[in-house]
C-alpha cells in the first residue's frame, strides 16, 4: 500500500480521526487498547484507566460500546480526552473561533508585551488570537469551548507550514531559550497565519467523516489518589458499579515530565508563560523512587474497590528495572489473589520517547496482566 493510501485508510472513519487527538507523550497505540478491551470485556462493560493520558483506553472502550472511565492529572491530556469523548458540532466550533478572532484586537497590547519567545514563535495576529482563546475559552464548563480548545492545542505548535507556530516539534514543547537560539541559527521567523482560515481547514479534515459514535464515558481531571473515590458516582451514572478491566500505563520512573514537556499547551490553558518546576507531587519526572512506589500502590489499591472479582488488570509499563519492579510490587500488593503474567513487548521501530528526544529504552516495554 502506498503511504498516501495507508494514511487514507488509517483515517477512514470519524472514530479514527478523533482518536488521534492530540499530540502527547508515551501514548498507547489505539489498536493495542482495542485488542485488550475486546479480549477481556464484553459490550456494556466498564473499563477504568487511572493514568489515562490523552485518553486512548477510554476512547477505545467508548468506541467499542463499553464505558470508559479515565483520570488524568495533566490538563492537556484531560482536555483532549473530554473533547474527543463528546465533541461539539463543527458549526459551533467554527462560530466560536470566528468570535475569538473578532475580539482579538482587545489583546493587542498584551500580545505586544509578551516574552521574546512568543514573538519569535507566533505572529502578532496569532498572539492576539491565542491570548483571546486563553482568556475566553471555558474549557472546564463548556462543551464547545472544550472542543475548540482541544483543537487549538493540537495545532498550537508543530511544523512551521502546518501549525500556528514557528518550526517546533508537535509532541513536545521546546524550552524557550533553546527554541529562540535555534530559530535564530536557522533564520526562521513566525509564519504569517490567518487563524480563522487556518483552523477552518483543520476543521474540514477533522469533521470530514462526522463525529465519533461512542458510548457515554467519563474523564476526571486530577490526582488519581484524590479523584478515585469519585469513580463510584461516575460508574453509577454509567449504569454500573464495577469495571471489568483496568487498562493503564503509569508514568515511568525518571523518564518524562509530562508537565514540563507540555508547557506551551499548559500556557494556553491558563498556566505560566514559561516552563516551571513541577507544582505538585505528581507533576515532575517521578525521580523519587519511594514516592513513585507509593503513588502506584495507592492508585492500584484504591482502584480495587471499583473492579469486579473477575476483573482483569492490564498494565503496560517500562521494562527498565526501577519502574518495572515498582509496578509489579504495587500490583502484587493491591491484587494479592490474582496471578500475574508478564509479557515482553520488544521495541518495534523507534519508541515514542526516542522519537521525541527522551532517554531511549532499548529494552522496550512489558505488559503485566493479572487475572
Ligand atoms: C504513560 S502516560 C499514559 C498514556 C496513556 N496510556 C495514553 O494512551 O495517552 C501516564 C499518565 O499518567 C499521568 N499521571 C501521573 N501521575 C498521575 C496521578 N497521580 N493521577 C492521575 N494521572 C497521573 C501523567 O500525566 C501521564 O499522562
Amino acid at each position: 500500500m502506498s503511504t498516501a493510501s495507508l494514511a487514507r485508510s488509517k483515517y477512514a472513519s470519524a472514530n479514527r480521526r478523533w482518536a488521534g487527538i492530540g499530540p502527547y507523550y508515551a501514548m498507547f497505540p489505539i489498536a493495542f487498547a482495542e485488542r485488550v478491551i475486546r479480549r477481556y470485556t464484553d459490550v456494556g462493560d466498564a473499563v477504568l484507566d487511572p493514568f489515562s493520558g490523552r485518553g486512548t483506553a477510554v476512547f477505545a472502550a467508548a468506541a467499542l460500546d463499553r464505558s470508559g472511565v479515565g483520570i488524568e492529572i495533566n490538563p492537556v491530556g484531560y482536555v483532549y480526552t473530554k473533547a474527543k469523548l463528546n465533541p461539539a458540532t463543527r458549526l459551533a466550533v467554527e462560530k466560536r473561533i470566528v468570535e475569538l478572532d473578532k475580539n482579538a484586537w482587545r489583546y493587542r497590547q498584551a500580545a505586544e508585551a509578551m516574552p521574546v519567545f512568543f514573538h519569535r514563535c507566533y505572529s502578532q495576529r496569532a498572539r492576539e488570537f491565542l491570548l483571546t482563546a486563553r482568556n475566553w475559552l471555558d474549557w472546564q464548563g463548556s462543551r464547545v469551548d472544550c472542543t475548540t480548545m482541544a483543537l487549538l492545542l493540537v495545532h498550537l505548535h508543530g511544523k512551521r507550514t502546518d501549525s500556528l507556530s514557528n518550526q517546533m516539534r508537535q509532541t513536545k514543547s521546546m524550552s524557550p531559550q533553546y527554541a529562540v537560539r535555534w530559530w535564530t541559527e536557522q533564520r526562521l521567523g513566525p509564519p504569517d497565519v490567518e487563524p480563522v482560515e487556518f483552523m477552518k481547514k483543520k476543521l474540514d479534515w477533522r469533521y470530514a467523516k462526522g463525529i465519533p459514535d461512542l458510548r457515554e464515558s467519563r474523564v476526571y481531571l486530577g490526582d488519581s489518589v484524590a479523584v478515585l473515590p469519585r469513580v463510584r458516582q461516575g460508574l453509577a451514572s454509567l449504569g454500573t458499579e464495577k469495571a471489568k478491566l483496568l487498562l493503564t500505563s503509569p508514568p515511568y520512573c525518571g523518564v518524562t515530565n509530562y508537565h514540563y514537556d507540555q508547557w506551551l499547551r499548559l500556557w494556553l490553558l491558563g498556566g505560566p508563560s514559561a516552563p516551571t518546576a513541577p507544582a505538585g507531587p505528581h507533576q515532575g519526572k517521578f525521580v523519587d523512587r519511594t514516592k513513585y512506589q507509593q503513588l502506584l500502590k495507592k492508585v492500584f489499591t484504591a482502584s480495587r474497590e471499583f473492579l469486579g472479582d473477575d476483573a482483569v488488570i492490564y498494565v503496560r509499563t517500562d521494562s527498565r528495572k526501577v519502574t518495572l519492579a515498582a509496578t509489579a510490587a504495587a500490583l502484587r500488593h493491591a491484587f494479592p489473589d490474582k496471578r500475574m503474567q508478564r509479557r515482553r513487548r520488544p521495541v518495534v521501530g523507534s519508541t515514542q520517547t526516542e522519537l521525541f528526544g527522551g532517554e531511549s529504552n532499548q529494552d522496550g516495554e512489558v505488559d503485566l496482566i493479572l487475572k
